[in-house]
């Protein structure tokens, strides 16, 4: 038989750019190659793993709901949905949740909310999105449309109509672009994850709440990579104090399977009715068992424990040699090199053992999103690595 890395590049569509080497299994924060080397996981998947490689609980969680049901179609009521959006309503002060699969679709589900609540409120001609540049949110045609970085519309010309692209942290480029009439909603990350893992500041998301209010526009915070625990709170526009109208998440709260969730707030609940909206996985009961008992585990000690690992990896990077600048919030952090290329630092990494990724527009920098159960221990002796590959 081929080696999996050569059938790989014969069978697979030819869309990502993998390191060479094949994960085969994993136990929290540590996963394992092919050829049985080990590897501290910073990246956990793009923030997904968010309790690791493997977690007992989640697993007893998931294979529970498999000995019983492991589908049926959204025409049939069942429990760890019900259950999972209670848990989040309590947890949020959102009413209701509508599940997806992925992300996107969550930002898909969020952006037709949005148009169809102002379509029945302020009229038809009220349907322009207003999105951050440097924003990533997804790749299906809605979400590829308000992502914000033009490398990811290249070659799939036209977008979605009525998107419209301001500065991150620029109140003023925002407000220029807002119509009262025409302006729908506003979709943010508080931190932008793959746009390089830059913070909201205070003083634009304070900005962005009197917009919406003045104006009447909606405002959706995506939390697919920010939320569910990564940045120290359950998500992370709490910090900033803002009160979104539609948050979508996806990513970590599903622990390693794949589900996202769009909730809406008192005001867009009933955006969308029966016939509006659907789809067939949505609310899968083995990947909502996973996830309940996910977020019924980010507690305020876990949440605590977030900032305590997090403070760690601040402290190591502040004025280490060869780094420029270090950023972020929780566990989702970003580093910039002083001279070396991201890349290199990355790929200098994996040859010594420690799992991360870049992030930025140019992959400028080097983005750390470790499980958030990762060990000190070992949180400590992938930075020694980290900062040596820095320094060098
Ligand atoms: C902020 C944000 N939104 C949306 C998405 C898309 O999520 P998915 O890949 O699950 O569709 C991502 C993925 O990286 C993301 O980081």
């Amino acid at each position: 038989m081929k080696d999996i890395k050569e059938l790989d590049h014969q069978y697979i569509t030819g869309t990502y750019n993998r390191f060479p080497v094949t994960i085969t299994w994993g136990s929290n924060d540590i996963a394992y190659d092919e050829n049985g080397k080990k590897y501290i996981d910073l990246e956990s998947g793009y923030g997904t793993n968010s309790f690791g490689f493997c977690d007992s609980d989640w697993i007893n969680a998931v294979e529970e709901q498999l000995h019983k049901v492991q589908h049926t179609s959204n025409l049939y009521y069942t429990e760890p949905c019900v259950k999972l959006a209670e848990l989040l309503a309590r947890r949020t002060g959102m009413t209701n949740m509508f599940f997806t699969n992925s992300g996107g679709e969550a930002n898909e589900c969020a952006l037709k909310a949005a148009r169809r609540y102002q379509h029945l409120h302020k009229g038809p001609d009220c349907y322009e999105i207003i999105s951050m540049k440097n924003s990533f949110h997804g790749r299906s045609y809605g979400a590829l449309s308000a992502t914000g970085n033009p490398h990811y519309h290249e070659g799939f010309e036209p977008l979605v109509p009525g998107f419209k692209y301001a500065e991150f942290n620029d109140s003023e480029s925002v407000e220029s672009l807002v119509d009262a009439n025409r302006t729908a909603a506003i979709i943010v990350e508080c931190v932008q994850g793959e746009g390089g893992v830059n913070v909201m500041t205070q003083e634009f998301a304070d900005a962005l709440t009197k917009l919406c209010r003045e104006k009447d526009i909606l405002l959706i915070c995506d939390e697919v990579q920010a939320g569910n625990g990564r940045t120290g709170t359950l998500y992370s526009y709490e910090q900033l104090g803002l009160r979104p109208d539609i948050v979508t998440t996806a990513k970590g709260i599903g622990g390693g399977l794949p589900i996202g969730i769009c909730m809406f707030n008192e005001k867009t609940k009933n955006a969308l009715v029966p016939g509006t909206h659907g789809t067939t996985f949505g609310g899968n009961p083995v990947a909502c068992a996973g996830a309940l008992s996910i977020v019924e585990r980010l507690n305020d000690g876990f949440l605590d424990s977030v900032k305590r690992k997090s403070a760690i990896v601040f402290e190591a990077f502040r004025d280490a040699p060869g780094v420029a600048a270090v950023e972020g919030l929780g566990l989702m952090i970003a580093i910039t090199p002083a001279s070396k290329k991201a890349s290199d630092i990355v790929n200098e990494c994996l040859e010594n053992g420690v799992l991360c990724i870049t992030a930025g527009p140019a992959g400028e920098k080097v983005r750390l999103l470790p499980p958030l159960t990762v060990t000190e221990e070992h949180l400590k002796q992938a930075l020694k690595v980290l900062l040596r590959a820095f320094a060098e």
